[in-house]
């Protein structure tokens, strides 16, 4: 739980940020219409309730800001009987003013109104350009005075890069609950099962252990499927002797966690399985001691092509001299994509990567980053060796910038070879025996 203090200084600090004169307005999610009544689950917007702490849709925050201070007003869903029967108790105003430290709260009726009367002699109104649109246009309408329109993400994002000591926390939280999911999948008995019945395995320990949700789709890949990055169908069955590629993390209290995992389908790797997999491993291990305050991304992204194309080398994915591979691109077909993102409210968290001048924001004290390298040799690719051709591996972890170097949050999660083989037999031991031992 994050305190209201911690949010009304999230405020406080967001409010520094925004020029004199202004007004900022965020708004809450959007519901989501799956068809006629039905809604799709409802989630808040992750910067809203970064500086709000609120849950309830229909909902918005106006910052207004002047030289006599800051002032906050929350608007919220009036209290109804008739919709809270259908939808669920409304904290309503009074409460919301009571709960929130916030200097004023108005029913979401009153919001343009209120708006107006905020908007007068401003320069300035801040507000998410990302937005949909009638809302821009209902802001724009009221706002036809105003000087300058300003994008509130941008200084939003820019506070959600470095993580405080509560969001860690939560952070560690939801890794924990994944690396009992992931732990769960390798002593699976995954014999003629389907990919989706592994998926319901992984979420049922996100479920059983109060994540209110996956952070993103659960990508659980056998075999080929692994060379489609978001392979999310789950739907093949599982062969014995391939490998499977789960990338699933659960969301806790709003907080994300992103673990890659790629396990053998029976409990062990077979020997060019093995060769790939290690050759990966020893990238990402080495990718993730280079973590440290003041490195750039880019670094690590740099870094990681080069000894991913010497380890494809090696291994005879990739031939001739390292510098033209990687100068010809010719290692993008096998690792396409970045070795690693921003995480937190979001698994892709809305952070910036770059400062308003264009130059890189390099690592820093309370962020934290995914180090996902990976390679994908497709089973129809001729150029590669026989033995490797449909096998598909990433590993991923969450790791947290610290003062010194660097913390991996997940790294309690089963990773080498041997540790992710010998989670792999338990499966095989309990059936024997009729009970198991989840600590084995
Ligand atoms: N799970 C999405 C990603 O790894 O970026
Ligand atoms: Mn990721
Ligand atoms: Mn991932």
């Amino acid at each position: 739980m994050i305190a209201e203090l911690e949010y009304k200084a999230r405020r406080d600090a967001l409010g520094v940020k925004l020029s004199n004169n202004s007004v900022a307005v965020l708004f809450s999610a959007e519901p989501k219409s799956r068809s006629n009544d039905t809604e799709y689950p409802y989630r808040q917007n992750s910067s809203f309730y970064y500086v709000s702490g609120f849950k309830e849709d229909n909902s918005a925050l106006i910052f207004v800001k002047t030289k006599k201070g800051l002032k906050t007003i929350l608007f919220v869903q009036g209290k109804d009987k008739k919709a809270e029967l259908w939808s669920g108790k409304r904290l309503g105003e009074k409460r919301a003013k009571e709960k929130f430290l916030v200097n004023e709260v108005y029913a979401m009726s009153k919001l343009q109104e209120k708006l107006k009367e905020f908007l007068t002699n401003k320069k300035s109104l801040y507000y998410d350009f990302s937005l949909d649109y009638s809302k821009i246009k209902m802001l724009k309408r009221e706002s036809k005075e105003i000087f300058a329109h300003k994008n509130i993400a941008l200084l939003i994002g820019e506070m959600r890069l470095i993580k405080s000591a509560t969001e860690i926390e939560l952070i560690k939280k939801a890794i924990k609950i994944t690396k009992e999911a992931h732990h769960a999948a390798m002593r699976f008995d995954k014999k003629d099962k389907f990919e989706y019945q592994l998926q319901a395995e992984i979420e049922y320990v996100f479920k059983s252990n109060g994540a209110y949700s996956d952070a993103y789709t659960s990508i659980v890949a056998g075999g080929n499927s692994a060379n489609t990055l978001h392979y999310v169908k789950n739907d093949k069955i599982l062969k014995q002797g391939e490998l499977i590629l789960i990338d699933a993390g659960c969301e806790y209290e709003y907080y994300a966690s992103d673990i890659t995992r790629t396990i053998p389908v029976n409990g062990k790797f077979t020997k060019p399985q093995k060769e790939l997999y290690n050759m990966v491993l020893g990238v990402q291990k080495k990718i993730i001691k280079m973590v440290k305050p003041h490195v750039k991304r880019s670094t690590l992204q740099a870094r990681s092509e080069k000894l991913l194309t010497l380890g494809m080398i090696k291994l005879g994915i990739l031939k001739g001299d390292y510098k033209k591979l990687i100068k010809k691109k010719k290692h993008k077909k096998y690792f396409p994509h970045g070795i690693g993102h921003w995480m937190g409210l979001d698994v892709h968290d809305e952070a910036p990567y770059k400062y308003h001048n264009d130059s890189e924001i390099p690592l820093s004290s309370g962020m934290v980053l995914t180090i996902e390298p990976a390679i994908y040799c497709d089973k129809n690719d001729k150029s590669i060796p026989k033995k490797y051709r449909g096998i598909g591996i990433r590993i991923e972890d969450n790791i947290l910038v610290t003062s010194k170097n660097y913390e991996n949050l997940s790294k309690n999660i089963a990773k080498s070879v041997a540790a992710i083989e010998k989670k792999g037999t338990v499966f095989a031991l309990k059936a024997y025996y009729g009970k198991g031992n989840n600590e084995l």
